[in-house]
């Protein structure tokens, strides 16, 4: 099975991320600056990272990302997602990014695999929650930290 990890990173947590996720699933990690439709299109599971900056946007490389996504074709792919954020700090829009990229792929026609449990984080809003569910891995390295390695592992043997 082919898996592509595309993500975008301002400060290089999620790219750290990215990498620790790549590892678990043997797969290819591709910058979105960097990406190509081929990119998202090549690939048995595609699974798609970022984190959240200004008040619930994509980060900056995604902004134009969601154009190279958009010339994809995604139909009945599989694609799992993950999002950073702050959950302190950013309380309102928590992972919002991840609930963007979730309806940019979904517009696609892919197949989302990966739900989790908004149990565990203290939050009031967020896009990237659909039926009580978030729409994929939530990580927050400001204030858990020393989470992250359990949810990553279960997230990547959860959608494998
Ligand atoms: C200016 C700024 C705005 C942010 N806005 C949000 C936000 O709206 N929601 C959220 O969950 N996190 C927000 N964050 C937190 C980042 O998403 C978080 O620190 C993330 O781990 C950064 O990932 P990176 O190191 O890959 O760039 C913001 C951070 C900064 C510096």
């Amino acid at each position: 099975m082919t898996v592509h990890v595309i993500y975008g990173s301002d400060s290089g947590r999620t790219r750290a991320a990215a990498g620790k996720i790549a590892a678990k699933l043997d797969a290819k990690i591709i910058n979105i600056s960097d990406a190509t439709a081929a990119d998202f299109e090549g690939c048995d599971l595609l699974v798609l990272g970022s984190p959240t900056y200004g008040e619930g946007d994509l980060q900056a490389d995604w902004e134009s990302g969601v154009d190279v996504l958009g010339e994809a074709d995604l139909s009945g792919k599989r694609v799992a997602l993950f999002g950073l954020g702050d959950q302190s700090t950013y309380p309102d829009s928590f992972a919002d990014a991840m609930g963007t990229l979730y309806d940019a792929v979904v517009a696609k026609g892919a197949e989302v695999v990966g739900f989790t449990d908004t149990k565990g984080y203290e939050f009031e809003g967020s896009t990237a929650v659909r039926d009580g569910q978030f729409v994929g891995l939530v990580l927050d390295q400001d204030n858990q930290a020393g989470k992250s390695e359990k949810r990553i592992a279960a997230w990547t043997s959860q959608i494998l």
